[in-house]
């Protein structure tokens, strides 16, 4: 602890014309007794295993980053703690969801760039378990974490190309490549177009080539597109539910299971079976 002297101007009204005077005070300001104030400790238990952000920065940090990882108000309850897992008629796959949410957080690098992609249908909690993701690697590493709806960024990127729009594609993707952990949520929503693959791609391999993490939710099964489906006859084609492969192609899809470890969530929808009378 230090005591350091600070000025402190007072502008004093006084008589016909403003006075101003100086007063001095002390005031104490702790010191981080684990960095010394320089913000930066070292690993624990590695020995020149370098160094990481300290705790007092990280929670300095980390009411800025929530806001700036502008998670939408229907998710800012999603907690991975909150996350239930014993409920009646819980699929086994939702606990096991639950722990590779828990592994993703623990062992996160943000320099090997490994993802997780959520696949599952409506209400499984593919989302909550991202934004719970999401919110514990902002408290834990001081990550620079963006939510972003895939349906929503298409819109705001094919409104860039409107003259009467300030915003430009770059200023719109800009933060997608930068962010060190993107929450990319119902990844396929958007009917598929050759300029929705070439936007897809140019996300993705973006943040391939730049080692940065990347999560994704989606409702489309991780399977491969009709195209490429060739044991199928048209009329079972045809009746086939849609693909992943059949919604960002089948390079894009190829390209997820390098970037992502793949995690199924299966079950029934938790908003129908617990939700449905709160809206929530
Ligand atoms: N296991 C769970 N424990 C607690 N809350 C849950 C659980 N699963 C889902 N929920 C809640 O139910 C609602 C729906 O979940 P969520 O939005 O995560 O589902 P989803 O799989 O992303 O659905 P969609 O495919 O429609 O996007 C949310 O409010 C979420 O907090
Ligand atoms: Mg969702
Ligand atoms: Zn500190």
């Amino acid at each position: 602890m230090y005591t350091e002297r600070k000025r402190f101007r007072v502008a004093a009204q006084a008589g016909s014309g403003a006075e101003s005077s100086y007063i001095i005070m002390k005031t104490a300001t702790e010191v981080c007794p684990q960095c010394a104030g320089s913000g930066w400790k070292p690993v624990p238990g590695v020995p020149d295993g370098g160094v990481t952000r300290c705790d007092c920065q990280l929670q300095a940090r980390g009411g800025a980053l929530i806001a700036a990882a502008r998670i939408p108000k229907r998710y800012e309850h999603c907690e991975l703690s909150n996350f239930t897992t014993d409920f009646p008629g819980a699929d086994r796959s939702i606990a096991l969801a639950q722990i590779s949410a828990s592994r993703f957080v623990q062992e996160f690098n943000p320099r090997d760039g490994a993802g997780l992609l959520l696949v599952g249908g409506i209400g499984t909690g593919k989302t909550h378990l991202a934004v719970g993701i999401l919110k514990e690697l902002i408290a834990a590493t001081g990550s620079s974490c963006l939510f972003c709806d895939y349906r929503e960024l298409l819109k705001q990127i094919q409104n860039s190309y409107n003259d009467s729009v300030q915003a430009t594609e770059l200023q719109v993707l800009r933060p997608v490549f930068e962010a060190e952990v993107l929450l990319l949520d119902e990844l396929g929503a958007v009917k598929p177009s050759e300029w929705v693959w070439d936007t897809v791609s140019l996300i993705l391999n973006t943040r391939y080539n730049d080692n940065r993490t990347t999560i994704i939710t989606t409702n489309f099964a991780d399977e491969p597109a009709a195209s490429v489906s060739r044991s199928l006859s048209p009329a079972r084609a045809a009746a086939r539910e849609e693909t992943l492969g059949d919604r960002i192609g089948e390079r894009m899809r190829s390209r997820l299971q390098e970037m992502c470890r793949i995690v199924k969530m299966d079950g029934p929808d938790f908003r129908q079976k617990f939700k449905s009378a709160s809206f929530g």
